[in-house]
């Protein structure tokens, strides 16, 4: 059998968001909205997916390589939408309907779906569950035989009648079509409705009104099909995201020792035996080794190897990379810098644009000043480095290994290899001080 092509609505505009940025484009633990979707078809084993963007083609940017992308030339309804996609519908395949706004659809779900209509032998299925709270979904009419009647949206009024916002049974906006039937009644959809839109649950009645039945798959967990119209449906559905990533990581052997004060984006890796501690949050494709201390940190798109410290009050920017058994500590900011194995940055430092050798110790107030007001220069530190507190290192310049610097310095020159950098004004006593009648500074005080 042709396996499934997908189809992932993601056309709207998303006006319940408020937002100058299309509404899919709001990220879930650090993936863009529509992509959930997208990985989800492409794990469920999908023969093509294919995303229906709006004119300007905001999507196109994100979307995966072998990912295809239509436009749906008006936002006219998410009938609308498919009929866009027409040419991408084969007679022969199923065609599976995905929103771009239902973002915890698993591969699991799409592949059971369609193992559900299969089995049903209907020309279409719908996935619908059941919600506590129903408001602004279409609500799905059974007829006697259980079998979809009909979908009535309630997101503006003049759809459904009170009866009918009683049914607590949703349409979660996911289906399967037979393509050769999809492609027949599309044409023929209307926008006689409350919202003046063609409504992709209408192909279901022209269905029915020849005489087809429409089969309903309820999805028991709803958290799975929950969708996100506004921002407060955007901040529930990416707790329950965060919740899976979270409990996938504990069942892999990390701790988290309180999940509700941790934020960990999907792509993020962790190894075995890793602690987590509260108010950590961990972004972008993160790599996080086995045996390590994560305390109280703000991590972005870094690689930390196996046994490394980091914080608390830790701040670690895009392209740090911690060796084995490094520690970076209290109120330290790293920023594309590598930070050798066993080496130490313990206290109130900022490190950018470093290379920081193996067993290294940089003094509390280490700063590298990277940037001279118009481009970036690296620091190179060599191994076993002894840096004193309160060391400015201003780049490009290179420390060294085994070498020093003394405390309070501002190195602008190189290091040799265990040298000592002592460049600080010498400290000059002025004696008895305390004993001097106050007035102007004389010349010796200023
Ligand atoms: C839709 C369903 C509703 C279902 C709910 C589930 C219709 C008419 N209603 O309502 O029965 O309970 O989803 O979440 O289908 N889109 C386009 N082009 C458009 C309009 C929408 O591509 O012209 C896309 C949107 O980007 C979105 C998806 O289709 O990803 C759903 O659109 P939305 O406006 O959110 O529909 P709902 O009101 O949620
Ligand atoms: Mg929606």
């Amino acid at each position: 059998m042709t396996p499934p092509t997908v189809l992932i609505l993601a056309a709207g505009q998303g006006t319940r968001m408020r937002s100058a940025m299309p509404k899919v484009l709001h990220e879930l633990c650090g993936r863009p909205m529509v992509l959930w979707p997208v990985h989800a078809a492409l794990e469920a084993g999908a023969g093509k997916v294919v995303v229906v963007d709006s004119p300007a083609k905001a999507l196109e940017a994100i979307l995966p390589e072998g990912v295809g992308l239509v436009v749906q030339p008006e936002s006219n309804g998410t009938g609308g939408a498919v009929l866009a996609a027409s040419a991408q519908i084969d007679p022969q395949a199923a065609v599976v309907i995905l929103s771009g706004d239902v973002p915890l659809v698993s591969a699991q779900a799409i592949t059971e779906l369609v193992a559900a209509h299969i089995a049903a032998g209907t020309p279409a299925t719908m996935a619908t569950t059941i919600l506590a709270d129903p408001s602004g979904y279409g609500r799905v009419v059974r007829d006697g035989a259980g079998n979809v009647q009909r979908v009535v949206e309630t997101k503006k009024a003049g759809d459904a009648t009170s009866e009918e916002l009683q049914i607590d049974e949703v349409n979660t906006g996911i289906y399967v079509f037979n393509g050769e039937a999809l492609l027949a009644t599309l044409p023929h959809l209307s926008a006689d409705n409350a919202q003046a839109e063609l409504y992709l649950p209408q192909v279901l009645d022209l269905l029915r009104a020849e005489g087809q039945a429409v089969a309903a798959h309820k999805v028991n967990d709803p958290g799975l099909v929950l969708g996100i119209n506004d921002r407060v449906a955007l901040a529930e559905v990416t707790a329950l995201a965060q919740r899976a990533i979270h409990e996938r990581h504990m069942r892999a052997g990390v701790t988290i020792v309180d999940p509700a004060a941790t934020a960990i984006d999907v792509e993020v890796e962790i190894g075995q035996d890793t602690t987590i501690e509260p108010f950590t949050t961990i972004k972008g494709a993160t790599k996080i080794g086995a045996g390590c201390t994560i305390r109280h940190a703000y991590i972005i798109e870094s690689t930390i190897e196996d046994g490394v410290s980091v914080g608390p009050f830790a701040y670690l920017r895009p392209g740090t990379h911690l060796q084995q058994g490094s520690k970076i500590g209290t109120f330290v900011e790293v920023k594309n810098s590598d930070i050798g194995r066993g080496a130490k940055v313990p206290h109130l430092s900022y490190i950018g644009d470093a290379d920081v050798g193996e067993q290294s110790n940089l003094g509390a107030g280490t700063i590298t000043a990277n940037y001279d007001g118009k481009s970036k220069h690296r620091t190179t530190i060599g191994k076993r480095v002894r840096g004193g507190v309160d060391t400015a290192l201003v780049a490009p310049v290179t420390v060294g290994d085994d070498a020093w610097t003394a405390a309070g310095s501002t190195i602008t020159e190189d290091i040799p290899p265990g040298a000592l950098g002592v460049a600080r004004a010498r400290q000059r006593n002025v004696e008895d001080y305390a004993d001097r009648p106050r007035g102007p500074l004389d010349s010796e005080e200023r």
